[in-house]
């Protein structure tokens, strides 16, 4: 059975190879950056395991599996613009190193890449394929506008917080199982269950990120600390600790202060709610919030008539995605 480091080596090595073009340099450029900065690789891993989990053959599965790595760095570009993020990976975004404009243009030049990768795969599936990228896809649109307009309102419910989430993030590592299923012989009904296993495991992927972006060590995780209290995003810890506050009228006046502070010292907002979240115990209460939709995950994969073997192997893969240092 291939391991999680086996896919890994199979996605570097065919992105390495990649070629995107040169000529104007300002277009492509960026993309060589952005793709050879590394990641986890964890969606094109998805489609490998999602077809093997079905007896396929991966080698099929690499121009689906680096379709959907083209898409996700996309996302990543302009999502940076959004959030004004300075890092990535650890290194300078890609708006930070050139600019907006170049980001801009740049990310959409890679999300056209990754229809042509798509169409590579020339099956009999491959209109099924499409279908399931292209409503991914503009479900993280619609995700992430959701986040924006979030930062704006002064109450989001967490039932609200929890659809923001699924559209921008989980719906892709689902679409990415998915795909890999089909592609490995699963019919749609157990290509669905795989679907909704990887659905809830990037719902707790993503309360995940939203605790590490307060609580990890920068170098590590590769992003700045602290950019969704910066920004007024509506995470789950922020939220939390709102609903918290709500009967206490010194925290709530405190945050109250700090969320809509015309002018702040970032540092100071960052250290001040994170006293709060500490405080309040919010770390430990997202963590049972992402424990419970990791736990309602593995129900989907009960049904699905694959020996144990495999689905102990799938369990450890995701699993190992999704520790991240703290
Ligand atoms: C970052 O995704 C965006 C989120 C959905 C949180 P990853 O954490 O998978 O990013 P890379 O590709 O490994 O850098
Ligand atoms: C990102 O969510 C989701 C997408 C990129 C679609 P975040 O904004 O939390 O991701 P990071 O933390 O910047 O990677
Ligand atoms: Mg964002
Ligand atoms: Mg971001
Ligand atoms: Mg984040």
């Amino acid at each position: 059975m291939e391991t999680i480091t086996d896919f890994q080596q199979q996605i570097e090595l065919a992105l390495k190879n990649k070629k995107y073009g040169s000529n104007p340099k300002e277009l492509y450029e960026p993309i060589e950056y952005i793709m050879s900065l590394g990641g986890k690789r964890m969606r094109p891993v998805f489609v490998f395991v999602g077809c093997d989990f079905f007896g396929g053959d991966t080698s099929n599965a690499i121009h689906p599996a680096l379709a959907i790595e083209l898409f996700h760095n996309f996302t990543l570009v302009h999502d940076d613009i959004m959030d004004k993020a300075p890092l990535r990976r650890n290194q300078s975004t890609v708006h930070e190193k050139w600019d907006e404009n170049t980001a801009i243009l740049s990310g959409d030049a890679i999300m056209i890449k990754a229809y042509q990768e798509l169409c590579k795969y020339n099956t009999d599936i491959l209109p099924q394929l499409l279908k399931i990228f292209s409503n991914t896809a503009i479900k993280v649109c619609e995700g992430q506008q959701l986040d924006m307009n979030f930062e704006k309102l002064a109450k989001v419910s967490i039932p609200q917080y929890l659809k923001m989430i699924e559209l921008k993030t989980a719906v892709l590592l689902g679409g990415s199982l998915e795909m890999g299923a089909l592609i490995g012989g699963a019919d749609e009904i157990n290509a669905q269950l795989l679907y909704e296993f990887g659905k809830h495991i990037g719902i707790a992927f993503q309360l995940q990120d939203d605790i590490l972006d307060v609580y990890a060590d920068t170098e590590k995780f590769g992003k700045q600390k602290g950019g969704d209290i910066v920004s007024n995003k509506k995470t789950y810890l922020l939220l939390k600790a709102m609903e918290m506050a709500d009967s206490n009228r010194y925290l709530k006046e405190e945050l109250h202060q700090w969320i809509h502070a015309p002018q702040f010292v970032p540092k100071e907002k960052v250290e001040a709610i994170t006293s709060i979240y500490n405080f309040l115990n919010i770390k430990e209460l997202a963590r049972n919030e992402m424990k419970k939709h990791y736990d309602t995950a593995l129900t989907f994969l009960e049904n699905i008539p694959v020996n144990k073997m495999k689905k102990e192997n799938l369990i450890t893969i995701a699993d190992s995605l999704m520790v991240r240092e703290v």
